[in-house]
Formats: C-alpha cells, sequence, structure tokens
C-alpha cells in the first residue's frame, strides 16, 4: 500500500510540482496518472521511489514513512519497486538476456560482480520473464536489433526478474505505434492481474488510459483534481483535468467517446 500524506513537492529552483496530495493506492491497482505536460505527473510518481524527494508531508509504503530510510535500506527498499520508462533504458550492443540479468547486479557478491557470472537460478529467472512477456526466443538477440515494442518488453523483464511488488511507469508507450502501445499495455495488464503487481503510470493517451487502469488519476498543476474509476471519467471531468485542452491532447476517438 502507498500512501501520500499532505505531500508537496517544491523542487530547488522554486517550482511547486505536488500540493497537498493525500492518496492511497492498495496493492495490485492498476492506477493511471494524466494531466497536461509539467502538471506533475512524474513527479508524483518518482517520489514514489524516492527518485526525488517530498519537501512536505509524508509517504508511506506499507506504512513505512520512506523518508526515514537509510542506505541499504533504500537499495532494498527499490528493489521492490520496478521503473519503466518512455526510453527503455537498455544497453544496445548487448543480448537481451544480458539486460535482464544486470537487474541481478546488487545481489551479486563482488567476487561474481567482477567476474559478470550470474547462478544458474538467475539464468532461468530471466528466461521465465522473457518468457512472461512473450519474447523467450530473442533472448540471445542483441537488443539494437529488436523493435522498440520488444525494447520496451526487455525493460519490463528486467523489471519482473527483480519480482517487485510495484512497477512505476512513466510514459512507457509513449514512442510506440498504436498496435505496438496496445500490446505493451496488454503485457502491463496481465502482470498486473496474474502478479497483483501494483502498476502506477503515466500515459497521455487517454483512450487508452481509460481502457487499461482500474482508477484514474487526473493532475492539474500539482493537485489531484480527479481521483476515481476510469468509467467516472467524463468529458466536463477532462476539460478540468486538462483546462478545456484536453481534445488536443488525446486522440480523437476518446473525443468521439465523450463529446
Ligand atoms: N528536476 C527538476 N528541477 C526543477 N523543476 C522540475 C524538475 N522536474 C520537474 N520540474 C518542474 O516541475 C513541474 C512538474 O514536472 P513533471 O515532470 O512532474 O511534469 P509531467 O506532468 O510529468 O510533465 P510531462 O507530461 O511533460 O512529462 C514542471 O513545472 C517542471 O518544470
Ligand atoms: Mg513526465
Amino acid at each position: 500500500m502507498i500512501q501520500f500524506i499532505q505531500a508537496s513537492k517544491t523542487y530547488a529552483g522554486g517550482t511547486t510540482a505536488l500540493r497537498n496530495v493525500n492518496l492511497t493506492i492498495k496493492q495490485g491497482e492498476f492506477v493511471a496518472v494524466i494531466g497536461l505536460s509539467g502538471a506533475g505527473k512524474s513527479t508524483l510518481i518518482r517520489c514514489i521511489n524516492r527518485m526525488h524527494e517530498l519537501t512536505e508531508g509524508k509517504l508511506l509504503v506499507d506504512n513505512v514513512d520512506i523518508a526515514k530510510l537509510k542506505g541499504k535500506q533504500i537499495r532494498q527498499f527499490r528493489r521492490r519497486i520496478g521503473m519503466i520508462f518512455q526510453s527503455f533504458n537498455l544497453v544496445t550492443r548487448t543480448t537481451v538476456i544480458n539486460n535482464v540479468l544486470v537487474s541481478f547486479v546488487p545481489e551479486l557478491p563482488m567476487w561474481r560482480k567482477l567476474t559478470g557470472m550470474f547462478t544458474r537460478e538467475q539464468k532461468i529467472k530471466a528466461l521465465e520473464a522473457l518468457d512472461k512477456v512473450g519474447i523467450l526466443d530473442k533472448a540471445y538477440t542483441r537488443v539494437d536489433q529488436l523493435s522498440g515494442g520488444q525494447q520496451q518488453r526487455v525493460a519490463l523483464a528486467r523489471t519482473l526478474a527483480q519480482q517487485p511488488d510495484i512497477i512505476l511507469a512513466d510514459e512507457p508507450i509513449a514512442s510506440l505505434d498504436p498496435v505496438t502501445a496496445r500490446a505493451v499495455m496488454d503485457d502491463f495488464r496481465n502482470i498486473n492481474k496474474q502478479m497483483n503487481i501494483s502498476v502506477i503510470m503515466n500515459i497521455h493517451h487517454v483512450d487508452i488510459a481509460l481502457e487499461y487502469a482500474d482508477r484514474i488519476l487526473g493532475v492539474r498543476k500539482g493537485e489531484i483534481v480527479f481521483d476515481g474509476p476510469s468509467s467516472q471519467v467524463t468529458a466536463e471531468m477532462l476539460r478540468h483535468i486538462y483546462g478545456g485542452e484536453w481534445e488536443a491532447e488525446s486522440s480523437w476517438e476518446a473525443s468521439a467517446a465523450y463529446a
């Protein structure tokens, strides 16, 4: 469970990106965060793994105040939280399986780190993770020979191999074509439903957010202005979240459906 309690974040330059956020996300939820560029979506999700620190209020994960974690505790805590980016963040000049095995590096004793030796169990876990996202056959292919959608699946497999409780995804489908985007969203849904991993995802495609997420958070100027099930998102609410500019932000399908 993730709890934001009166949480605010002001960056060093003076921009307040989150204002008094109160929010509880239960284990296993699929949450989509929507809102205009600059609304504070990335800040919101990046505070959850302490990539950014709150400046006011608290963030509890399973009742632990994460601001109090130090050194090794932070590293252990971060291992429970996977992070997926728009840009995949892979080492493209090596194989798919090597990219997945990277997730085990923090667990290795120094001598294994130096020799780059992974255990048989770790290799099996890596292959299982690739199987979960349907690219087991690509295990020994170099990443730079894969499509964008396949690369995002490698990133997802790398995250799964660390057996997270939570996956934070910052616009994971932003650089994919609509068909591939849906295939990757299907993977997120399967992982969420079958493994009960919470997914908290920033996404600019309103129609896809409504289709896949159980719960929508609408962020505007650092505030949560909508929090509810996808089924309750109306055109009026989207105008509220996007300040009248939402038609330009979303696809024609969503516009048609909610006009
Ligand atoms: N590292 C930073 N230092 C200073 N200001 C920042 C930093 N990161 C974000 N901001 C500011 O905080 C606000 C919220 O940014 P954030 O990246 O969370 O928005 P976003 O909703 O994710 O936008 P986008 O849809 O463009 O990714 C913006 O005004 C941004 O300029
Ligand atoms: Mg962002």
